[in-house]
């Protein structure tokens, strides 16, 4: 498969870029499928933004395409859409490619300027680790938006409870019965900085969506709330709904057991020490196996479209499942007000303890020794 423009990797990013990595991502792009019902996040509204339209050419782009499946999906679902992936790392795929799907080989902090106002929809998933200036990033992503194209952007954080939107109790020396996985994801935060990613800024920007960026329409803006399980403790009263979370939770736990290895050099660049490490890992997989905590991960989405003044794209009204009388875990929460969604991430800051902030800010705090 040819790829586009190879420079060689000059990056920061966090995580490995490894055969192992991309099957894992592979792993969790199931998961997130199931998560999602279909590929997207609201798969109706990506289905109206590509509607095919004789004569006009449709394009997308996926940033920080990773193992690439979701770009090779989406160019099947839509075969008349052109699909455009872009990574810091090409991987060399086994398959034939669909026609209509290519990859480029780019770092999106050397900004995009070559694919400004091309894309009717734009996906950028799981790849703000990466960013050197979120801000900058988000601005330079908007502008490969055509006049009225779609940006869908899509980020995960710490784990929550099963109240969905209050950080999880992470294992310290003062708090011997808190959650090892969430002690392992707070405290590599400390490595991402220091790697030169800033996931506060990510955080924080994806607290206010994107209502007030300047080339986004507010009245197409909307953002979303996933919680995946970590295990198969999510229940519900409906029968199709308690089998979804139940292989939600399986799957996620699998994901993690193969990532938390993953993060060897985030706990490297967070100053921990080698005994720590081990102490993480053993405890980490001992906590996942025996299903002892009940956590989920925070995924949130944000979306709108870019301002067109000729001719302004319509208002999307998200699915809204508030009145299903079954009851139970619920994985799924959508936003069409930007009052609701400050008030949701106002309420998450407020329970994020000093011992967390601490833990995510200062480097080797509350060391094991
Ligand atoms: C966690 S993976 C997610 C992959 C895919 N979006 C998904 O959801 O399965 C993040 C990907 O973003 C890529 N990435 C990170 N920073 C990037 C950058 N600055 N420019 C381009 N790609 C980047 C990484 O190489 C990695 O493949």
């Amino acid at each position: 498969m040819a790829y586009q423009n190879a420079p060689p990797a000059k990056t920061h990013y966090v995580l490995p870029q490894d055969d192992k990595e991309f099957n894992r991502l592979d792993l969790q792009h199931e998961m997130l499928k199931i998560g999602f019902n279909g590929l997207n996040v609201c798969n109706e509204l990506v289905n109206s933004v590509l509607t095919n339209r004789m004569g006009e050419e449709l394009q997308v782009l996926d940033l920080g395409s990773g193992s690439g499946s979701w770009a090779i999906e989406m160019a099947r679902q839509y075969p008349y859409v052109k699909v455009h992936g872009l990574d810091l790392k090409p991987r060399e795929h086994e398959e034939t490619l669909p026609s209509n799907c290519d990859f480029e080989v780019w770092d999106i902090n050397d900004g995009l300027d070559h694919h400004y106002r091309q894309f009717d929809f734009v996906h950028c998933r799981f790849t703000e680790t990466g960013f050197k200036d979120h801000k900058r990033a988000m601005t330079e992503i908007e502008r490969c938006l055509k006049p009225g194209g779609l940006l869908m952007f899509i980020i995960a954080t710490i784990p929550v409870t099963e109240e969905r939107n209050t950080p999880y109790m992470p294992y310290m020396s003062t708090q011997t019965d808190g959650s090892w996985l969430q002690r392992a994801i707070i405290a590599q935060r400390v490595g991402i900085r220091n790697m030169g990613s800033d996931p506060y800024t990510a955080a924080q920007e994806v607290d206010t969506g994107l209502w007030k960026h300047e080339l986004i329409e507010p009245a197409t803006c909307g953002a979303a709330l996933f919680t995946f399980p970590v295990g198969p403790w999510a229940t519900s009263s409906d029968p199709a709904e308690a089998e979804r979370l139940r292989t939600l939770g399986e799957l996620n736990k699998r994901n993690i057991l193969i990532v938390h290895h993953h993060w060897r050099a985030l706990f490297d660049h967070s100053k921990r020490s080698e005994k720590e490490w081990k102490i993480l890992i053993e405890n980490t997989e001992r906590e996942l196996h025996t299903d002892e905590h009940h956590l989920s991960i925070r995924v949130r989405a944000l979306w709108g479209r870019r301002v067109n003044t000729e001719s302004p794209p319509s208002p999307y009204h998200a699915p809204n499942d508030n009145k299903s009388s079954f009851t139970g875990f619920r994985l799924a929460s959508f936003y069409d007000s930007e009052e609701e969604w400050l008030r949701l991430s106002e309420e998450y800051n407020s329970r994020l303890t000093p011992e967390m902030r601490a833990l995510m800010t200062i480097p080797n705090y509350d060391p094991l020794e």
